[in-house]
């Protein structure tokens, strides 16, 4: 649900999406150290009969956390239950799904920075001893029931990492973090979508589609269907460099791949505050976002295009962020002394 509304997806656009998820390590394309982690975690675990030990996955939302979490129970050929941090609203939901786990099942949490706090403290000593303890009845009859739980692994998704609580935090003994994908690694991606989806595709339209993604793997797969729609209606099907090109123009997809509050910020960075340096505090105000998400999902893609940059004053806006909106320097801009 969450993931829908992140994204922004509909109904079949969340059907695609699933038969576009790679199922194995294999398929899965980049992040090349967490995948070796993970793939070993897997194997040992595997080899000495045991459930793989708890992991937590962050990073910004569409680079392929929820993929992994599918990836891993099936190569540990176990179940996967899905939910997600805002929906276990009781203690009770959360002990009515850890106790129809069996042996080995894999328990995904997407959005895990967003369970309630008290919700969190029953997770606890599930997840280090596998025990939950529950309380029945009320009143003077109240009484707490320890129940044993099967050995379970927990994977937690977040694209807010900071928000996590240090004793949450320190029960995963698996973290990984994902990052933005290269454009030639975006570029793979589309090809093997459209394989996928059977739409000839030129390698070089793939480029362009996989330049304007925003580094995420769920943008590529959006555009990669607008361009195919495109090129059905208004050629021969076929997705040529051309078609490619036209197709995200009519889109007004930026050529870079940024997105309106990505834009939003840096112009805020400029026309409020000078080109910075400024706190993430009084930007996120500036921007109407909280200061979390623009650390942790915004900022990292607009650090790694070479539009911001992080100094210990603050937040300053680069050359490219000038020229991205055509705007020049004024005279008392503090971004060029730093
Ligand atoms: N490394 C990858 N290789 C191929 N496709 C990917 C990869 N990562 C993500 N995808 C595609 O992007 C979509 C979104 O990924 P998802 O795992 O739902 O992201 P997240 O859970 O991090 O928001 C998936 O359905 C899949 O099609
Ligand atoms: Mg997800």
């Amino acid at each position: 649900m969450a993931e829908r509304a992140l994204a922004g997806l509909s109904k079949p656009d969340v059907a695609l999406e699933l038969t576009l998820r790679p199922a194995l390590f294999s398929d899965f394309v980049g992040q090349e150290r967490v995948k070796e982690r993970l793939e070993i975690a897997v194997q040992a675990a595997r080899q000495r009969g045991e459930a793989l030990d708890h992991l937590l996955l962050s990073g910004p939302p569409g680079l392929g956390k929820t993929t992994i979490a599918h990836i891993i129970a099936r190569a540990m050929g176990s179940n996967l239950k899905a939910t997600s941090g805002p929906t276990i609203e009781k203690a009770g939901d959360l002990a009515g799904l850890l106790t129809n786990l069996e042996e080995g099942d894999v328990l995904f949490i997407d959005e895990i920075h967003r369970l309630q706090k008290t919700i969190e403290e029953y997770l606890y000593p599930a997840m280090e001893d596998f025990k939950l303890d529950i309380i029945i009845d009320q009143g003077p009859n109240a009484r707490s029931v320890r129940l044993n739980l099967p050995r379970f692994t927990l994977v937690g998704a977040t694209t807010r990492s900071g928000l996590l609580t240090a004793p949450l935090l320190t029960r995963f003994p698996l973290r990984e973090r994902l990052d933005y994908y290269e454009a030639a690694q975006l570029q793979h991606i589309v090809v093997r979508s459209a394989r996928l989806l059977d739409v000839e595709t030129e390698r070089e339209a793939a480029l362009d589609v996989a330049r304007r993604s925003r580094g995420t793997p769920r943008i590529a797969n959006n555009l990669l269907r607008r361009v195919r729609d495109y090129a059905q209606v208004r050629g021969n099907g076929r997705i040529t460099h051309e078609v490619a090109d036209r197709a995200l123009a009519m889109l007004e997809i930026d050529r870079d791949g940024l997105d309106e509050m990505d834009k939003r910020i840096l112009e805020a960075v400029i026309a409020k505050f000078g080109g910075g340096p400024v706190g993430v505090n009084s930007l996120a105000v500036a921007v109407g976002e909280e200061p979390d998400t623009i650390e942790e999902v915004y900022e990292p893609y607009l650090i790694m295009q070479g539009y911001l940059k992080r100094t210990p004053q603050g937040r300053v806006a680069n050359e490219s962020s000038y020229q991205k909106l055509g705007l020049k320097r004024g005279p008392g801009d503090q971004g060029r002394l730093l």
